[in-house]
């Protein structure tokens, strides 16, 4: 999704811009530009279709260098990928960079027309550019003429704004779009994620919703949407630039598949006691909210939707509370019927995708108990507006395809199920338990990675599939879905997955030999059942792919493979399962030939609606 950076500083900028733009990559785009206010020759603006590496082809023929720009990788939404609908865009003596969405932009725009305006490309951002120049010719300096277009603007945005006439002023705004400023030492920059920026520093302000701001060399004025002066601290970021890299991994997606135990290890850290999950880290009074609870609602979008649906089952199951669980972009259009005492909890990895926050703002008004936020980054804009927070401590997740993000999810998850269930007083065993499997997960996550070499050659048998069905019962439903969402998102093989119950009520008509049907058995009350839906495949002549439980005991025979887990303790069976189905697409994506980590029309961080 698109990524800004911007920066004001003694140095040449240029490169800082260019890193910055390489290491938003991550979160897919389709062209990259950058505006720099060239010693001596006003804003030399360039841009490019396709990567950042044909940027930087294209600044060798246009060098810029200089102490003030702005830069941006875009992800079409208003108008199609082309090099004229790349940012930034330029009006008269001033350059815009913008994420989001301006929903007015139809408007605005016929009125800039008729005003003697020309656009010169199809996007929403160049209304933007335009209207900065109309108030600027209107207004003494360029802080008014930004305040008056953001009185104009609807819809969401993350804006950097430079003009020639004010050569060391860096201005920026936020609504919708996270946007955060950089520290450095007589130096400031702007970036949509702190990851563009870590080359240069790690100190971050975090403005929020409705806020502008002016930054200087040494100088940074905040105001809030009333032109109210707003301080907020500067935020050290927690996590080391080198884990950025991808060390000695092909890709990004298979350094944070093995990152697993770690991961998990770091997001279990002061969450366990010997006997007992330690709930202070829900703040001084947790015990007592977590006591009223009643009810939960679960909102989320893409693989993190798939991680609350697992938490129903365990919520259920452990604790007794009715769970439902909702994507986000339905769930914020609909008149939600709030059981008194519910819990309203949102699940994301990069804490800013559009639809979860919007959900969220959207809950905070309905009458909940609370929100809680799972989130992966701290400083995230749902991070900061949820009531409660538990972070997940994956590390930053570059691959598009997410892997850490989610079984660190379902570990809190799991052991916010236990809290629950520890605050109601339910079977102490079952919470040891849970404890114990959860300390234990880590090792078991290890052993399960040694299974890749099985799994690389299996991915073979997808090479020329066009179809692939993922079967898999109670808990492991989701991580059947979860697994089939992995295929499509990587190697771009058509995957639906089915409650395997649910297989003789239509599925069973498309399988044939051309078919894969991938299973998740683990060794748990289900079994039974999930064999005789697995029969009904055979019969049928489909190619069956068990991902078994050693224990499993299943039938062996022409056209089964099965690839044989260790056993596990049946909460934490789901997050176990799930690394083998990362592991599968993963290689399957390499067979295919595919951009892993950045898969085609796909974006890490969503946000737009
Ligand atoms: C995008 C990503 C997915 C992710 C989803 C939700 O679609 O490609 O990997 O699951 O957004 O993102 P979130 O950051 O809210 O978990």
């Amino acid at each position: 999704m698109c990524g800004i950076v911007g920066a004001v500083a003694l140095r040449n900028i240029t490169p800082i811009l260019i890193e910055g733009l390489r290491r938003l990559e991550y979160r897919g785009y389709d062209s990259a530009g950058v505006a720099v206010l060239d010693d001596g020759n006003g804003i030399k603006r360039t841009r490019a279709m396709g990567k950042v590496a044909e940027l930087e082809q294209a600044l060798e023929s246009n060098t810029a260098n200089g102490h003030l720009g702005i830069a941006h990788t875009r992800w079409a939404t208003h108008g199609k990928p082309s090099e004229r609908n790349a940012h930034p865009h330029l009006s008269e003596r001033l350059a815009v960079v913008h994420n989001g969405i301006i929903e007015n932009h139809h408007s605005l725009r016929t009125r800039l027309q008729s005003q003697g305006y020309e656009f010169t490309s199809d996007t929403d951002t160049e209304v933007v550019a335009h209207l900065l120049a109309h108030h600027y010719s209107h207004k003494p300096d360029m802080l008014s003429a930004l305040r008056s277009t953001l009185e104009e603007l609807r819809g969401a945005y993350a804006l950097g704004v430079i003009h020639q006439d004010e050569p060391s002023t860096l201005y920026c705004a936020r609504m919708g779009s996270p946007l955060v400023i950089g520290e450095g030492s007589e130096e400031h920059f702007i970036a949509s994620d702190p990851l563009a920026l870590l080359q240069v520093t790690d100190q971050f302000i975090y403005l929020e919703e409705g806020d502008h701001a002016r930054l200087t060399l040494n100088s940074c004025e905040i105001w809030n949407s009333q032109n109210r002066s707003m301080t907020y601290p500067v935020q050290r970021y927690a996590h080391a630039a080198h884990s950025l890299d991808k060390g000695e991994y092909r890709h990004f997606m298979l350094k944070e598949i093995y990152e697993q135990p770690r991961a998990v290890t770091d997001t279990l850290a002061g969450l366990l006691g010997e006997d007992r999950v330690l709930t202070a880290v829900l703040g001084p009074d947790a015990e007592s909210r977590l006591k009223d609870v009643r009810n939960i609602h679960i909102v989320a979008c893409g693989t993190s939707y798939h991680a609350g649906l697992v938490a129903r089952y365990w919520l259920e199951e452990q604790t007794g509370l009715p769970c439902q669980v909702e994507v986000a972009s339905e769930y914020r259009y609909r008149s939600v019927s709030v059981p008194e005492g519910t819990l309203l909890i949102t699940l994301s990895q990069s804490g800013e995708t559009a639809d979860t926050l919007a959900a969220l703002r959207y809950a905070k008004k309905q009458g909940y108990l609370g929100t809680l936020a799972i989130c992966n980054v701290a400083g995230s804009s749902l991070v900061r507006e949820a009531d409660w927070r538990l972070l997940t401590h994956a590390g930053p997740e570059i691959g598009v395809a997410s892997t850490k993000a989610f079984t660190t999810q379902l570990v809190a998850l799991l052991w916010l199920t236990t809290a629950l269930a520890q605050e109601r007083d339910r079977a102490p065993d079952m919470i040891a338990a849970n404890i114990r499997a959860l300390r234990g997960l880590p090792k078991l996550i290890e052993q399960v990675l040694e299974l890749d070499g099985v799994i690389e050659n299996l991915a073979y048998s997808f090479a020329n599939k066009h179809h692939a069905l993922f079967l898999g019962r109670g808990t492991h439903y989701p991580i059947a879905m979860e697994g089939a969402l992995k295929l499509k998102e990587i190697s771009y093989i058509h995957a639906e997955a089915y409650a395997a119950g649910e297989l003789k009520h239509g599925p069973l008509a498309l399988v044939d030999e051309d078919m894969p049907v991938v299973s998740v058995a683990p060794s748990d009350s289900l079994l039974e059942k999930l064999k005789s839906n697995l029969q009904e495949v055979r019969a049928r002549g489909g190619q069956l792919i068990n991902f078994a439980c050693e224990r499993a005991d299943l039938d062996n025979g022409d056209g089964i493979t099965h690839i044989k887990l260790p056993w596990v303790y049946e909460s934490i069976s789901p997050i176990v399962y799930t690394i083998p189905l990362q592991l599968l697409s993963y290689h399957v994506a390499l067979v295919k030939g595919t951009d892993v980590d950045k898969p085609r029309n796909l974006a890490k961080s969503v946000t737009v609606e």
